[in-house]
């Protein structure tokens, strides 16, 4: 097996944003090829030319994670078009912030769950025969920061994304207790400067529901404080990463920090947790 990404073919989820777009430039640029998608076919558009003018090959198509047979369906049509698959990188994902436990509704957590960890595990189990079938895979999960440390407003994204952690873990022990050719990363960015957290504002009003003003307040400080590091350089740590064939990405100094404290103190951090948030935002993000 080899971890180099040239002439791989590599799955990137969510590729018409922010890390999964930059993923797909930094792989385009190490000589993979690509099968991009999202459920923004605009974005997915300009992700898929400027790759191409990279010079990757590129297979693009609209595909909802969070749709089990959409995806079932799209694992089966990449693998007929390139003839075999090395690589996926799950990536889609929303934010599903802004509210606490008492406030949020139902479908903020069925929509979290659904695209953040069904999206994750039905990439997983769709890609999986074929990742093995190559000899050479690598399943790379996009958890978060938040896949590790707990906040305030944050439940559903937390929930979904520990649960990346623990089922991209246990697939870990699987694979090496049976000794399959594919190798496993989850990966934990920190603050990146995409847009999700202001997609949420934009989720919220196809819903037809007018962001509170604690929502937008939380989201200017996302932006303005918290997501800093350029999609561009989190897409190179983590195809560094890959390549380098660890089973887990940190991204970025906040990452590794809360990643640290968390392991040091893990009854006592959300009290620590709880008082920044209180500074940044008011009350439990209010
Ligand atoms: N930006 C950060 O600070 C940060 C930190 C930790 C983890 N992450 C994770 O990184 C991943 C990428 O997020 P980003 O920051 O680039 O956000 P982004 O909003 O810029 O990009 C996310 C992309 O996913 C797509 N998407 C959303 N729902 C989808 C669905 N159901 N099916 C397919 N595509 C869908 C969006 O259209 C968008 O193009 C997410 O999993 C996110 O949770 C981001």
């Amino acid at each position: 097996m080899s971890n180099s990404v040239r002439d791989k073919v590599a799955v990137v989820t969510g590729a018409g944003s922010g890390i999964g777009r930059r993923l797909a430039f930094e792989l385009a640029k190490r000589g993979a090829r690509l099968a991009v998608s999202d459920v923004d076919d605009i974005g997915l558009g300009e992700t898929a030319d400027r790759a191409r003018a990279l010079g990757a090959e590129v297979h693009t198509a609209r595909l909802d994670v969070s749709d089990r047979a959409e995806v079932e369906t799209y694992a089966a049509a990449v693998a007929a078009h390139y003839g075999v698959v090395h690589q996926i990188y799950n990536n889609a994902g929303i934010s599903g912030g802004g509210q606490t436990v008492l406030e949020a509704d139902w479908e903020v957590y069925d929509r979290t769950l659904a695209v953040n960890l069904f999206g994750v595990i039905h990439g997983t189990k769709a890609f999986l025969p074929h990742l093995i079938a190559s000899g050479d895979g690598h399943v790379v999960n996009v958890s978060s920061l938040n896949g590790y440390l707990a906040q305030p407003t944050l439940s559903a994204y937390c929930a979904s994304k520990f649960g990346v952690r623990g089922f991209t873990e246990a697939l870990r022990t699987e694979l090496l207790s049976e000794r399959l050719p594919v190798r496993v990363t989850v990966v934990h960015p920190g603050g990146v400067k995409t847009n999700i957290a202001t997609a949420t504002l934009s989720q919220a009003r196809d819903q037809g529901l007018a962001p509170t003003a604690a929502q937008l307040d939380r989201t200017r400080v996302y932006n303005d404080k918290l997501l800093k590091m350029p999609a561009s350089q989190a897409a190179r740590v983590i195809v560094d990463g890959v390549e380098a064939g660890a089973p887990r990405i940190r991204v970025g100094s906040d990452a590794r920090t809360a990643d640290r404290l968390v392991r040091l103190l893990p009854g006592l951090y959300p009290k620590l947790t709880a008082a920044v948030e209180r500074k940044l935002f008011g009350v439990a993000g209010r």
